[in-house]
C-alpha cells in the first residue's frame, strides 16, 4: 500500500454534509461484551427459524425474488393492506433513506422532532434539503409545534412513535389527528420500529390511516422485536402506490436478500416466537428501569426495548459538564464489558440510552454503577 493515500477524486458535495455513522465500539468484540447500545434484544434467533434459514441458504446461487412475493403476501394477510401499497427495504433505514431521496432536494424542506432517530438528519444532509428539528416537549413529540413547522416547501414530516431515543409514545388518536391536519402534498412518515413493545400505540392502532390518507406511511422493521437485524429487512405500509414505486425506482433491483425474505416469512409463520421475545424484553426493560431508578437515574416512560435515563445530579450542570459525566460513565461501563449509548451523541447530554440485555448483562451493568 503506498504511504500517501491522498487521491485526486472529486466527491459529491453531499458527502461533506454527511457525518459517519458511529460504530458503537466496533463489532468484532469478545463474546462476554454486553451489546446494550443498539436496541437489538439479547435472545438469539429461534432454532426453528435458524433451521429454515439454513435450508434456504442452498438457494443463494440465485438472485432473490425482487418482488418478495411470499413475504408481501404474508404482510397483506397480516395487515390487510394491498400488496402494491407495501414497500420493502434492506432494513427499514433503506426504505427511509429511499423515501427521503425520492421526495427531497435542494429547496425542499423536511420536519422532524429532536432528539429522535439518528438517521433522520441524514435525509437532509444527503439531499441538500432544508430541515427543521422541532424540540421535544419534555421527552415527547410536540405535535402542535411539528405542524406549525410545516411550510409550503415541506415535503416530508416524520413522527417517531415510539420515539428513539426517549422511548416515549403518543396515543394513536393524537397521531392520527396530527396526520389529518398535515397538507396532503406532504408525506407523513410514522416510524414504528418499536411498535410491538408499546401498550400506548400498538401495531394495529394506526392502520385505519392507511385507508384514509394517501400521504401516510407506517414504517416497520423486523430488526427489533423480531430479532432479525443482522439480515436487514423492513417495510412500509403506504396510503398509496405511487411513493412505493418512487422508492423502488431509485434503488438497486434486488435490495432484499433471499435469507432475509425467508427469515421474515418464518417469523410471521410463528407469532408465538415474537410474543415470547417481546414479553421477555419487556420484563428485562422494567427490571432495568427499576434498577436505574433505585440508583437515582430518572427514566422516561419507556414503551420500547430500551430505556432513556438521565444520570443523577445533572440538574444545574452545563452541557460540557453533562457530556463529561456521561462520557465517564460510558467508559466505566465499557471497561466492565457493557456497551451503552451516550445521550450527547443522540441529541441530549447527561443521559444514557440502554438496551435490554440478558439477566447477567443487566446485573453486570447495575453492579458496575454501584462500584
Ligand atoms: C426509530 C428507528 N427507526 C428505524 C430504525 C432502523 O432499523 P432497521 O434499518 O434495522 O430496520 C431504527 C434502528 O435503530 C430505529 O431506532
Amino acid at each position: 500500500m503506498p504511504a500517501d493515500q491522498t487521491t485526486q477524486l472529486r466527491y459529491a458535495s453531499s458527502l461533506e454534509r454527511v457525518a459517519p455513522y458511529p460504530k458503537a465500539g466496533g463489532y468484532r468484540l469478545p463474546d462476554h461484551v454486553a451489546l446494550m447500545a443498539s436496541n437489538e434484544g439479547p435472545e438469539p434467533l429461534d432454532p426453528e427459524v435458524q433451521a429454515v434459514v439454513a435450508a434456504a441458504a442452498a438457494g443463494i446461487n440465485r438472485y432473490p425474488d425482487p418482488s418478495a412475493s411470499e413475504l408481501r403476501g404474508e404482510l397483506v394477510g397480516l395487515w390487510g393492506v394491498p400488496a402494491e401499497q407495501i414497500g420493502l427495504g434492506n432494513g427499514s433505514c433503506d426504505l427511509l433513506i429511499a423515501l427521503g431521496q425520492a421526495l427531497l432536494e435542494p429547496g425542499a424542506h423536511l420536519v422532524y422532532a429532536w432528539p429522535a432517530f439518528s438517521v433522520y438528519p441524514m435525509l437532509a444532509q444527503l439531499t441538500g434539503a432544508d430541515e427543521t428539528r422541532v424540540p421535544l416537549d419534555g421527552d415527547t413529540h410536540d405535535l402542535g409545534a411539528l405542524l406549525a413547522a410545516i411550510r409550503p416547501e415541506t415535503r416530508l414530516v416524520i413522527v417517531c412513535n415510539p420515539n428513539n431515543p426517549t422511548g416515549t409514545t403518543l396515543p394513536a388518536d393524537q397521531v392520527a389527528d396530527f396526520a389529518r391536519e398535515v397538507p396532503r402534498d406532504v408525506c407523513v412518515l410514522i416510524d414504528e420500529a418499536y411498535v410491538e413493545f408499546s401498550d400506548v400505540c400498538g401495531p394495529r392502532d394506526l392502520l385505519p390511516l392507511i385507508e384514509e390518507l394517501p400521504n401516510v406511511v407506517l414504517l416497520r422493521t423486523f430488526s427489533k422485536a423480531h430479532g432479525l437485524c443482522g439480515l436487514r429487512v423492513g417495510y412500509g405500509l403506504f396510503g398509496s402506490v405511487e411513493p412505493v414505486e418512487a422508492t423502488d425506482r431509485i434503488r438497486q433491483p434486488f435490495y432484499l436478500n433471499h435469507l432475509a425474505q425467508t427469515a421474515a416469512v418464518a417469523m410471521l409463520h410463528r407469532p408465538e416466537i415474537l410474543d415470547r421475545r417481546v414479553a421477555s424484553q419487556l420484563t428485562a426493560r422494567d427490571e432495568l428501569a427499576a434498577g436505574l431508578t433505585a440508583r437515582g437515574f430518572t427514566v422516561s416512560d419507556p414503551q420500547t426495548n430500551f430505556v432513556w435515563a438521565q444520570l443523577p445530579g445533572m440538574e444545574g450542570l452545563d452541557e460540557a459538564a453533562r457530556v463529561e459525566a456521561e462520557a465517564a460513565l460510558v467508559a466505566k461501563l465499557r471497561d466492565a464489558g457493557v456497551l451503552v449509548r451516550a445521550g450527547g451523541a443522540l441529541g441530549e447530554a447527561g443521559r444514557l440510552r440502554i438496551s435490554t440485555g440478558t439477566p447477567e448483562e443487566q446485573a453486570r451493568l447495575l453492579a458496575t454503577l454501584d462500584a
